[in-house]
Order: C-alpha cells, then sequence, then structure tokens
C-alpha cells in the first residue's frame, strides 16, 4: 500500500510551470500498473496503443470500447496512487455529445478513471465541452493522432511547415481554452512543442516533441525493450526484456528436455 496521497487532476495540471517534469506511462493491465506505479510515475495512461502492442491490430482504429474498459479495470484494480487516465477509442466521441459522455462515464464508474482523453483540436471542443459539463476531465492530444492515420496518410511527424505549425499552436490554444487540464503533443518537432508549452498554461506531455514539453509519456513496451524489431526514433530503451524472457523460455524448456525440471524443490512430497 502506498503512503504517498494520491494524485488528482488539480495537483497534476498545477505542475505546470512548477516542480520536476511529469512522468506518464502507459499500463494496460495490473502487472504493468503495479510496476510503474512502484517506479513512482505520477500517471497512468490506458492508451488505446494497446491495440497495436498487446492486440496485433494494425492500427488503433480497430479498438472498440469494450477492449479499452476490460484493460481499465485491470489498471484500476492494481492503482492506488498515480493519476488513472483512459483513453477514448475511435469512434466513442465522434457520433455527438450524448454517447460521448456515455463512453467517458463508462471509464469512471466501472474502471475508475480520473480521466479521460481523446485525439483531436478545435473540431473536437463540443464533445469535451460535453464530457466536461458532466464533470469528467478531460486530456487533450495533438500532433501526431495515431487514430487520423488514414487521413494523415500514415504514421508523419506533423506540424513541420509554418502554416500547419499555426494550425496546431492555434488547436492547443483552443483546447486550453475549452478546459482540458493537459494535453499530449504527439510527433511535432521541438521547437513547436516549445512554442505550444510556452502558448498554453496547461502541462503538455510529449511523445516525439522534444524536451521542452512539461512532462513526457511513453509506451511501457517500448520503454522496456518489450518489442520484437527496431524502436521508433523517439524511443528510449531503457532495458532489453524480451531478450530476457525468450533466453528464460528458453532455458525453462531446456530443462523441461533434459528431465532437469521439476527438481525436488518443486515437487510436493
Ligand atoms: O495510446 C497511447 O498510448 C497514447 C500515448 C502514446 C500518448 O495515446
Amino acid at each position: 500500500m502506498s503512503t504517498q496521497p494520491r494524485m488528482n487532476v488539480p495537483a497534476f495540471r498545477d505542475r505546470k510551470g512548477a516542480g520536476p517534469p511529469l512522468v506518464v506511462l502507459t499500463a494496460y493491465d495490473a502487472v504493468s500498473a503495479s510496476v510503474a506505479e512502484a517506479a513512482g510515475v505520477d500517471a497512468l495512461l490506458v492508451g488505446d496503443s494497446l491495440g497495436n502492442v498487446l492486440l496485433g491490430y494494425d492500427s488503433t482504429m480497430s479498438v472498440q470500447m469494450d477492449e479499452m474498459l476490460h484493460h481499465a479495470r485491470a489498471v484500476g484494480r492494481a492503482r492506488q496512487r498515480p493519476l488513472l487516465i483512459a483513453d477514448m477509442p475511435w469512434m466513442s466521441y465522434h457520433l455527438g455529445p450524448r454517447e460521448t459522455v456515455l463512453n467517458a462515464a463508462r471509464f469512471v464508474r466501472e474502471a475508475g478513471a480520473d480521466a479521460v482523453k481523446l485525439e483531436g483540436g478545435a473540431k473536437r471542443v463540443e464533445v469535451i465541452r460535453a464530457i466536461l459539463n458532466a464533470e469528467i476531465p478531460v486530456m487533450g492530444h495533438l500532433g501526431l493522432t495515431p487514430q487520423s492515420v488514414l487521413s494523415m496518410g500514415g504514421y508523419r511527424v506533423q506540424g513541420r511547415q509554418e502554416d500547419a505549425a499555426d494550425a496546431l499552436v492555434k488547436d492547443a490554444e483552443t483546447l486550453a481554452g475549452a478546459g482540458v487540464f493537459a494535453m499530449v503533443l504527439e510527433g511535432i518537432p521541438g521547437e513547436l512543442a516549445a512554442r505550444i508549452t510556452a502558448a498554453v498554461d496547461v502541462p503538455t506531455i510529449g511523445i516525439g516533441a522534444g524536451s521542452s514539453c512539461d512532462g513526457q509519456v511513453l509506451v511501457y513496451h517500448d520503454l522496456l525493450g518489450m518489442l520484437n524489431g527496431k524502436s521508433p526514433k523517439f524511443v528510449r530503451r531503457y532495458a532489453e526484456i524480451r531478450e530476457q524472457q525468450v533466453e528464460a523460455i528458453k532455458r525453462w524448456a531446456n530443462d523441461v528436455r533434459e528431465k532437469a525440471f521439476p527438481g525436488n524443490s518443486e515437487t510436493y512430497g
């Protein structure tokens, strides 16, 4: 049981320009939530990246509400101290305010989420306001928004051209004005992230957005080197857990084949 007080949305928002950068990590189940919490993260994000990372989908556009809720509930059961933010999947907030609020409320009621996150700028303000009116805090998400992969024509860094950069600054100001308590900036040049961070009065949480943001978020499995293949440029791998897992399982399989497992100490008398 953690002795520190639980992080809440006002305390998270108040870290804008105060204290060390905020640390946010994805968690998709009770084990990853408890490991991330033991490491002292400020917030857990049940990201829809679980679609690619855990479920084998090609994009987050395949992830459904029930899948998000299944994982969010598991994280909610394990979480003690960090803020718990749940990602709203594609099409859970695109059909109007009523359906959006009902979906957001499920994360609060069923998983104990403190807030929801959704992707997009000015065109999402109506549903953001509706969720806020239902007393559910909202985190924004701008830049390379994976649920827009089809309209972006792939996973490309956003805001490289001046007009696109200006539009993202405007979107960020609009989201902050609408009342989001923080926003993720994903896949944008570092200078643009610095501009947005200076322009808004809520914390910016970067992923592939340089070091000027008010905090950073990474995908748990990327940070720990749990996935096959090359990591994206913005990832730093702090461990090579996949290799260690393969090695451990090979050793066990070998012991089984050599009849060296189980031994006396692993056998009931
Ligand atoms: O789904 C996710 O994990 C995210 C983070 C990468 C910000 O949205």
